[in-house]
């Protein structure tokens, strides 16, 4: 098979390496791609919202299979374009990425099917949030804006004061633009953050093994929220019995849902929940692999992706068994100096050779490029540093010593990924 993978994170080197795994597979592009992935697959300069140029890579190069990664492509359509134009694709299409794409879908959605979340308003109009949170009193506040946002568009409010100007930055200043036209407004939720990635045929749903990011950008939580810092699977607070709970009632009930609304979910459903006193919720979904979390999940898949891929788009995952190893996986990323904000490009990274002496780890590229015969900077997230290990601990242990062996100027990364509190 010729392979599409369209993205070019860490996510896809993730994704593309456990590809090349595959027998099945002759050849994987990888649109637009980056250095590392550069590697591992034929980069193209296509940009991963260009859907003509995409269609057109694929027919005139017969490709078998696109594999869609990012959020952006899928609420856009990519997926329904490549099926129009009888091209197999993984992913959901754009009526259904809406469940990641609007907050206010999603949070409407859990609240007609009952599926556990955090209390909410929705409001288009920001005197009448204002109005509505004043009214409320309590803090802190949830306020997120409705649309895609790179992870950033979620502001937890401390008090009065900061709640208007988040109201204010969102709605009025549009600093996330069209995505802040309207608002959620919801209820602060207390408890360890799980992360759970599941393949759904629209049919039947086969969660993956559990991960948990860490979203801050500095150790001890502190600091802005980033993409994701750095993962670890298993997550230790997720048993088997919170996971049959989260089962029966928010991951059966989610396919269930957007079946009833005409908007069958196809591909891999994110389920990023927190386990409250009163139970598991939801604080969002998303329409896609996570970027830390697949790092550390699909390492430790044994089954042939392609099968399971093939299977989603075919309706026939119930036939399936999916495999997991039993060994923990852990990923630290190293950002450039300055993320989530402002940071400079263009610098060496040096070590990534020798790298290859920790036995069993990996780093997957996120945001660099391979220039004159070396790696330079080009993202705030820069690389994953990845391991596994018999245990969490054996796994971290690995990871950082890799960590330790690569260095760029500026590199930041978190020294206290899979520690519990
Ligand atoms: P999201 O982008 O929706 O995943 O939100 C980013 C982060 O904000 C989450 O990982 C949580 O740590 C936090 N968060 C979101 N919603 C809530 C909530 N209702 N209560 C407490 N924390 C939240
Ligand atoms: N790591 C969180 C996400 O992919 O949205």
């Amino acid at each position: 098979m010729k392979i599409l993978v369209i993205g070019s994170g860490g996510r896809e080197h993730a994704i593309i390496r456990k590809l090349k795994e595959s027998p099945k597979v002759e050849k994987i592009y990888a649109a637009p791609g980056n250095g590392g992935i550069s590697r591992d697959a034929e980069c193209v300069a296509i940009s991963a919202m260009d859907k003509e140029g995409i269609v057109k890579f694929s027919k005139e190069n017969e490709i078998d299979l696109v594999f869609v990664a990012p959020d952006d492509p899928l609420a856009a359509g990519m997926v329904d374009v490549l099926m129009a134009n009888g091209i197999r694709a993984f992913g959901p299409m754009a009526n259904a990425a809406v469940i990641e794409s609007s907050k206010v879908f999603s949070k409407n959605m859990m609240k007609k099917y009952h599926i556990p979340t955090a209390d909410y308003e929705t409001f288009d109009d920001p005197a009448r949030a204002m109005a509505y949170i004043e009214e409320r009193g309590k803090y802190p506040v949830v306020i997120k804006a409705d649309g895609l946002a790179l992870g950033k568009g979620v502001i937890i409010a401390g008090d009065h004061e900061e709640a208007q100007a988040a109201v204010r930055e969102i709605m009025e200043d549009k600093k996330f633009g069209d995505s802040g036209n309207r608002i959620v407004v919801e209820e602060f939720l207390t408890g360890p953050e799980v992360s759970v990635l599941a393949f759904t045929d629209g049919i039947s749903l086969k969660p993956m093994v559990s991960s948990k990011d860490h979203k801050r950008a500095y150790d001890n939580d502190e600091g802005l929220n980033t993409g994701g810092m750095g993962t670890i699977s298993p997550n230790p607070f997720y048993t088997p019995e919170i996971a049959e709970v989260c089962r029966r009632t928010i991951f059966e009930p989610t396919v269930a849902a957007m079946n009833s609304e005409n908007r069958t979910f196809k591909g891999c459903l994110y389920f990023g929940l927190m386990l409250t006193p009163d139970g598991p919720r939801v604080i969002e979904y998303n329409a896609r692999f996570g970027d830390p979390e697949t790092q550390v999940v699909l390492p430790r898949l044994k089954t042939d992706l392609v099968d399971i891929i093939e299977a989603v788009i075919d309706g026939k995952l119930s036939q399936l068994q999916i495999e997991w190893s039993e060994e923990a996986t852990a990923c630290v990323v190293m950002a450039s100096g300055g993320y989530p904000l402002s940071y400079p490009k263009g610098l060496e990274i040096s070590g990534l050779d020798e790298n290859g002496q920790v036995p069993g780890a990996t780093v997957y590229h996120a945001g660099t490029k391979y220039e004159n015969g070396r790696f330079v900077t080009s993202g705030g997230r820069v690389l994953g540093v990845t391991a596994s290990g018999a245990t969490l601990q054996e796994a971290l242990e690995k990871a950082y010593r890799a960590v330790g062996k690569i260095s760029f100027e500026g590199a930041h990364y978190r020294t206290d990924i899979g520690k519990i509190r």
